[in-house]
């Protein structure tokens, strides 16, 4: 019991000491201008993006056209050769450390293909980035914490002290997930979270998504080929192509475009399926929730 006070009182604390003002701007990723390069590789040329606050993006493109570099730059793992990224409104490129560390606690990132500790546990791995924020977490409170965030990621309790190796494909995303969730984010980054899945356990995962983001209120910025997700979830899709984001919009606002990247990605018999998919599955919830 007395434990449980003190843990109370912990909990407590922390919120006092962490009135991190909340973003209520429009749009909490804001990138204009923006060139990378490799070597004699242009990989992004004047590329121009605002995720809008509360949306679940979807970052479309083929294969290296450089979804996972767009992302390292918004989170400042690839520092672009021009341009300006602003998170919260703040902005990202060259600023002070402790000002990048604060932005840096207000989001999560799964990155292409977990990147779980594969010597830590599910639990330890979620306690990484709290050890890293809050140093000052009592061992118990973060131990709480991350048991709750497995619970979260809709894995079972006795997840939290396997390791990575002892999970299955789609346990091991729900396990990043949850480490993405460490710090109780505002702006989710997700690289494509459902590939290597089976379709069951990806539109689960895709479910799993926009439940947290509607609960939690998140902005999510999800990379991603599937275009299951793109349909049953995202609010808006983003193209790259030829280097830059060549259009944002809805599915059916991008139908309109002819591009030829978009025309065959949307226009082809895999999109038409995914379309009829999402719809039977929509209306399915509809009538449970005695909508239709
Ligand atoms: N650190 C790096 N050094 C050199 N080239 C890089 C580096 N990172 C990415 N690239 C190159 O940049 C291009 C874009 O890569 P990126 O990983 O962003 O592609 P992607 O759109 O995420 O592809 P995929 O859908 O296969 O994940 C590729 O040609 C890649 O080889
Ligand atoms: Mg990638």
């Amino acid at each position: 019991m007395q434990d449980e006070e003190i843990l109370r009182e912990e909990i407590a604390e922390e919120a006092r000491d962490d009135v991190v003002e909340e973003f209520d701007g429009d749009y909490p990723i804001e990138i204009e201008g923006l060139r990378n390069e490799f070597g004699n590789q242009v990989v992004h040329e004047d590329l121009s993006l605002r995720v809008q606050r509360g949306e679940i993006l979807g970052v479309v493109g083929g294969s290296g056209s450089g979804k996972s570099v767009l992302m390292r730059s918004i989170i400042g793992l690839q520092i672009p050769a021009a341009g300006e990224v602003r998170v919260f409104g703040k902005n990202t490129i060259g600023a002070e450390p402790d000002e990048e560390a604060a932005v840096r606690s207000r989001w999560g990132v799964l990155f292409q293909g977990g990147a779980l500790f594969s010597t830590l546990t599910v639990a330890e791995n979620i306690e990484v980035p709290l050890k890293q924020f809050y140093p000052e977490l009592s061992a118990e409170l973060r131990h709480e914490i991350a048991r709750y965030k497995v619970r979260m990621s809709g894995l079972p309790e006795d997840a939290a002290a396997k390791y990575p190796s002892q999970l299955s494909g789609g346990m091991r995303k729900r396990a990043g997930l949850a480490r993405a969730l460490a710090l109780d984010p505002e702006l989710l980054f997700l690289d494509e979270p459902t590939a290597g899945l089976d379709p069951i356990g990806a539109a689960n995962f895709d479910n799993l998504t926009r439940d947290l983001a509607d609960t939690l209120g998140l902005t999510v910025f999800l990379i991603t080929h599937d275009l299951d997700t793109l349909y049953a979830i995202c609010d808006r899709v983003a193209v790259l192509a030829d280097k830059k984001v060549v259009a944002v919009g809805t599915i059916p606002e991008l139908l309109e475009l002819d591009h030829p990247w978009i025309q065959e990605y949307f226009g082809g018999p895999r999109s038409r399926a995914a379309q009829v998919t999402s719809t039977r599955a929509k209306a399915m919830d509809n009538a449970a929730d005695g909508k239709a």
